[in-house]
């Protein structure tokens, strides 16, 4: 994996879950923290930040479906520890523009590449640009092991208390584990990736580059083929580096994204239906049920008081307002020529009749 990715420094653990809270506490992200957060993701980024005592502060993502800087650096307050891009259904980030603001607002970012394993931004690997990243092998993702994650940093210190973290008896069961080790053991948690599901993994990387080329390659085929209709694809940062898992339109309206996704002949659906990848359905952050124990609730810790805390359902009206006008439809990197027909057919069909 280092070498497929270009790092310093990776480990497996349980999930991508577990990846994020490793690396916000190698950060020493705690109580009195604020962390930004693209108000699209799933609900555990914002949870990851939570299980370390700080505060999620949710930011609009823009049309290219993932977090805007501009809108990132007006959640910035003197409580601001860190940024975490999410690269979406394997779409990236801006990242000069997130680099540059932290460097402006002297911010860590964590990259969570969860969805965005084999993706790529300028020639990058997803994860490797920020500080530290997240990969999640839920099986849902580009490659799986049923479940699991990675911590991907090129910093010795995140790595190492990363490491820390996710096995803290490591030190117990492998009395020479930690011994090249510079940093301080603490109490952590137990993470670890059983050898079971590294072995799976160790296979499925080997698949790795061959699953993004055949995603890459039906979606071209596909924008190729409507690219004369007046159907409008959602910008990327870099189209290059998309993992082409996902097919991304949008509408001018959400009554016309409604009527397009329902008019389709095939599966597909606008954004708004996304449920806990969409800020206003995060009941623990919109209702500060932060913990399953009152004092261990960052809503309720004094070192919070002044934080913004206050997170209302219409934080963030344009990302609700973008991923209602976007229709999508996943890509299977094994559709026949007659499967990626049927697609491109029913998209001119529609597009004739609807816009
Ligand atoms: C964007 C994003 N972040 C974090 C996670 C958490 O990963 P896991 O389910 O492996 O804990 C997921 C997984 O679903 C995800 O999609």
């Amino acid at each position: 994996m280092k070498k497929y990715l270009g790092a310093k420094h990776f480990f497996a653990l349980t999930s991508g879950h577990a990846a994020l809270v490793s690396i916000l506490t190698a950060l020493g992200i705690g109580p009195g923290d604020e962390v930004i957060v693209p108000a699209y993701t799933y609900v555990a980024t914002a949870h990851a930040v939570l299980q370390c005592g700080a505060i999620p502060v949710i930011a609009d993502i823009n049309d290219t479906l993932t977090i805007d800087a501009d809108a990132a650096e007006k959640k910035i307050s003197k409580y601001t520890k860190a940024i975490i891009p999410v690269h979406m259904q394997g779409m990236p980030c801006d990242m000069d523009a997130i680099m540059g603001l932290a460097k402006k607002h002297n911010l860590f970012v964590v990259e969570d590449a969860c969805q965005g394993i084999g993706g790529s931004y300028k020639g990058k690997k997803l994860s490797t640009i920020g500080d530290a990243g997240a990969f999640s092998f839920q099986q849902a993702k580009n490659i799986t092991a049923g479940e699991g994650g990675a911590v991907i940093t090129n910093n010795s210190k995140i790595f190492e208390r990363a490491y820390i973290y996710h096995d803290s008896n490591g030190i117990v069961f492998f009395d020479d584990a930690l011994d090249s080790f510079s940093e301080d053991t603490f109490a952590g948690s137990e993470y670890r990736m059983s050898e079971l599901s590294g072995a799976v993994l160790g296979e499925q990387l080997k698949r790795l580059d061959g699953i993004i080329k055949d995603l890459k390659s039906v979606k071209g085929k596909i924008a190729d083929a409507i690219s004369d209709t007046k159907i409008t694809m959602a910008p990327s940062n870099d189209a290059d580096g998309d993992c082409g898992t996902l097919f991304p339109m949008r509408f001018e309206s959400a009554e016309l994204a409604h009527k397009f996704s329902d008019s389709l002949p095939f599966p597909s659906t606008t954004l708004d239906t996304m449920g806990r990848h969409i800020y206003t359905e995060w009941d623990a952050v919109i209702n500060k049920k932060g913990a399953f124990h009152p004092l261990m609730n960052p809503y309720n810790m004094e070192a919070n008081k002044s934080l913004h805390t206050d997170m209302t359902l219409d934080e963030c009206q344009k990302t609700l307002d973008i991923l209602a006008s976007t229709v999508i439809f996943s890509i299977n990197p094994d559709w026949s020529e007659e499967e990626i027909q049927l697609r491109i057919d029913g998209l001119k069909k529609v597009s004739e009749e609807v816009l």
